[in-house]
């Protein structure tokens, strides 16, 4: 159902530029509006759970779907690992497995492996699959330098790339992010290997690079600290318009979400939101994580729980966000205490799978808006 009654319920908490979130759905006062995901009392009776009790179920019918990033190292030896990521999301997105350094660790030799290991599983398991990206500063081969060729050859290469992978998995791959963290904070582009030696069209050429591989994938811009308005989403915002008015295929503006609580949550995520979605592109929620200054107490696991929730809400409040994805979704395999020192708990699964409130108020959400 996604839209109507529960719309109230739906923008607690969202700060809207010039009216109620409400108000894009006319008459869908909610008896539900105050009730907190989390709160069972408050919603019980509202919607019948659920058969299995999983994110996917309750997600089923939203028009949303839920994913999880995947380590395929932990795929690979964890079971009940692998048991929850089949249960639990309709999405899968290769955490590593194919960004450039993994599938092309030297020049022309390809390695699919892992990659084509996880589209295998997704299909097994009825899931789509989030390509996981083709055009990034980061986690490229130690043989892609600058050094080692010039900007006409570095063109070449990025063409190769982006063709040979999108062919490669085409019709395999729902959703590409094609380019990823392409802007600074404050809106100006990102300095990367691409920037100087191509110029800001790469962007544009990325993208009609992988329409030509596979026409029918849906393709995204991505990025973090992009959720709520700011100078990068405007950035986004304005980059998007030139690229459709130019005729470039981008269909879709992807935020990751990861979350600090400490630094507080965005409070205008579903304003962006909505601008995106009146242009008519399809929005998602890529990565989301909530991390917290460890040790956890009761007022951090509250306020994460918000954190997941407030960009759930959003995403279920406007018409075009088709997926919410988590980075991640037990504290066992999280990227986040490896990079940031005294942070973790960022999932909404511990390190025994247990889940969290976290989990609890998505589902919750989930039901609601079935
Ligand atoms: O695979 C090697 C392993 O062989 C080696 O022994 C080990 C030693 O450090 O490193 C392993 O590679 C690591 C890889 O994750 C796989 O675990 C890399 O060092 C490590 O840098 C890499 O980190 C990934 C990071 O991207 C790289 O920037 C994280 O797992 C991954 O979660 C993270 O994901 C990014 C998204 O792609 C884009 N948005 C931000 C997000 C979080 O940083």
């Amino acid at each position: 159902m996604r839209f109507g009654r529960i719309a109230a319920f739906l923008a607690v908490g969202l700060a809207v530029a010039g009216s109620t979130p409400a108000s894009a759905h006319p008459g869908s006062a909610s008896p539900l509006a105050g009730a907190q995901p989390g709160s069972a009392s408050s919603l019980a009776g509202a919607h019948p759970r659920s058969d299995d009790g999983s994110l996917r179920a309750a997600a089923r019918g939203t028009g949303v779907r839920v994913g999880t990033a995947v380590d395929m190292a932990a795929l690979a030896a964890d079971d009940p690992y692998r048991a929850a990521v089949a249960r639990e999301f309709d999405t899968v997105t290769p955490e590593n497995v194919m960004k450039w350094e993994v599938v092309e660790p030297q020049p022309g030799v390809y390695d699919w492996t892992a990659a084509d290991q996880l589209v295998a599983f997704a299909r097994e398991n009825h899931q789509l699959v989030r390509g996981h990206t083709l055009v990034w500063h980061s986690q490229n081969p130690s043989w892609l330098t600058e050094a080692n060729y010039t900007p006409a050859q570095l063109r070449a290469l990025l063409r190769k790339h982006i063709l040979d992978e999108v062919g490669h998995f085409k019709g395999k791959v729902w959703a590409w992010d094609v380019a990823n963290e392409v802007f600074n904070e404050d809106g100006t582009p990102r300095d990367t290997i691409w920037l100087r030696a191509l110029g800001p069209n790469y962007i544009a050429d990325a993208f009609r690079w992988a329409h030509q591989a596979d026409p029918k994938a849906l393709l995204f811009l991505n990025d973090y600290n992009n959720e709520g308005v700011n100078a990068k989403s405007d950035a986004y915002f304005a980059l998007v318009k030139q690229l459709r008015a130019a005729g470039v295929p981008v269909h879709g503006y992807g935020m990751q979400g990861h979350l600090a609580i400490q630094y507080g949550l965005p409070d205008t995520v579903l304003t962006n939101v909505q601008r995106f979605d009146k242009l008519g592109l399809r929005t998602a929620f890529t990565e989301v994580d909530v991390r917290m200054l460890l040790p956890a107490d009761a007022a951090k696991v509250q306020a994460q729980t918000e954190g997941f929730n407030l960009l759930l809400r959003a995403c279920l409040l406007v018409r075009h966000c088709v997926s919410y994805t988590v980075w991640g979704f037990t504290d066992k395999y999280s990227w986040v205490p490896g990079v940031f020192d005294g942070q973790g708990s960022a999932t909404p699964m511990d390190e025994n799978l247990q889940p969290k409130p976290a989990y609890e108020g998505l589902r919750e959400t989930f039901l609601l808006a079935g």
